[in-house]
């Protein structure tokens, strides 16, 4: 037995391994409110926006950062996950501000101070609208714009562990062009195969500014939809599931660690992607409650890039029964348990999201460990910060006590 395998003791509590990385993840236009520079912005103000609402204020992260941080820290979570906001740094081509860079440094600064380890992600699905405006990742010196921004920021991230380069850039590369993303999982259009060559190197240089900072783990994280092959359609499922995500985890193999992203599974039929069955739970999104996806996506993506260190960069549930999220996280746990048990190298996981936030058009979505009040941004940790803290602060997860089991 290898020093990371923690079989289940007698009493069904699953043990983790001591070093295991707990937390949880936001990403800067989620919550830290206007972010003015950005395509996502342009697009929530045009006059015949697509979106249910604006992102506005968002939770006011950009100026309360040190009180979500602070959460972090109460609730015995050892990470979290934010994001860079290129937007801010690079406002328009070229021109970058001292201010936010400042801003961000403060930021790992904070979490340090807090003992918490920040993991920091350079593109979380915004653009600065400039880079939009000129095709974004359709233009030719695409990589080379970002591999500059990388450069930039790369003095910051001294004594930073863990650097995701972009996030999910298998949806990046769905985008038909930038005013029309659709990031719901069931709707996915077919990814442009030259986007996602460009990504890959974006993701290349990023990779190799980010290698001369001594320690600097870095990696990207993949949107993993755990597809299921109805019975007789195995080759579609194969095929449907290549360009959306298989490219990318490939592309990924030998980095330092990739993230595996996971919030439900989809079941391909003959025709492509299978309605969520009737009568099945579903999230405020939509999306089937099925948390067995998340070690079927860890699995898969073990299987494209073995040896790979993996950590559960995003997982969670869209609800406003807190109850539910708690079993939720606790069975997707479970899966992560198993896949570790099986020889899997998962360093970590982190919950999405830390606080309710604005879900790419509308507040309604609720993922958050942590709400806040509309009008003041007072924050309202909810039972399941607490729940989470403590398998993160034990390394012990206990079965829920109704049912003996994981939150099925
Ligand atoms: C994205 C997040 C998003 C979450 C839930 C992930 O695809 O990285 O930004 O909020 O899914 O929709």
């Amino acid at each position: 037995m290898t020093t990371r395998e923690h079989p289940a003791s007698g009493d069904g509590v699953l043990a983790f391994p001591p070093d295991f990385l707990w937390g949880a993840a936001t990403a800067a236009h989620q919550v830290e409110g206007n972010n003015l520079a950005s395509d996502w912005w342009a697009r929530e103000h045009r006059a015949d926006t697509d979106l249910a609402e604006p992102s506005g204020d968002a939770a006011d992260s950009y100026h309360r950062y040190p009180e979500d941080i602070a959460l972090v820290a109460h609730a015995g979570l050892g990470m979290y996950r934010f994001s860079f906001e290129w937007a801010r740094i690079e406002p328009e081509q070229g021109q970058f501000s001292r201010a936010e860079l400042d801003h961000y440094r403060r930021m790992i600064d904070t979490c340090r101070e807090r003992g918490v380890e920040p993991m920091v992600t350079l593109h979380h699905c915004t653009n600065p609208l400039w880079f939009a405006r000129r095709g974004g990742w359709r233009a030719h010196d695409a990589p080379e714009l970002f591999e500059r921004y990388v450069e930039r920021v790369l003095p910051l991230l001294e004594g930073v562990e863990w650097v995701c380069t972009i996030n999910e850039p298998n949806m990046v590369a769905m985008l038909r062009d930038w005013e029309a993303v659709e990031m719901l999982a069931a709707r996915q259009p077919a990814p442009d195969e030259r986007v996602a060559q460009v990504l890959v190197e974006a993701h290349r240089r990023a990779r190799g500014v980010l290698s001369r900072q001594p320690g600097l783990r870095s990696g990207w994280t993949i949107g993993t939809q755990d597809f299921q092959a109805a019975p007789g359609s195995e080759a579609v499922a194969k095929a449907y599931g290549y360009l959306r995500e298989d490219y990318f985890t490939e592309a990924a193999a030998g980095d330092d660690f990739i993230g595996v992203q996971n919030y439900s599974r989809t079941v391909i039929g003959r025709h492509g992607p299978l309605p969520v069955p009737p009568g099945a739970e579903t999230n405020i999104l939509g999306w089937e409650y099925h948390p067995a996806s998340l070690g079927n996506a860890i699995r898969h993506t073990a299987s494209l890039a073995p040896g790979t260190p993996i950590v559960v960069t995003e997982n969670g549930f869209a609800t406003g029964d807190d109850r539910r999220r708690i079993d939720h996280t606790a069975a997707a746990l479970a899966g992560v348990h198993s896949a570790i048990q099986d020889g899997i190298d998962i360093r970590g996981f982190l919950y999405w999201s830390l606080l309710d936030n604005y879900e790419w058009g509308s507040y309604e979505p609720t993922f958050g460990l942590v709400g806040w009040d509309r009008e003041t941004f007072a924050r309202h940790p909810k039972p399941s910060l607490d729940w989470l803290g403590t398998v993160a602060r034990t390394g012990r997860l206990v079965p829920v006590p109704a049912t003996g089991s994981f939150g099925a």
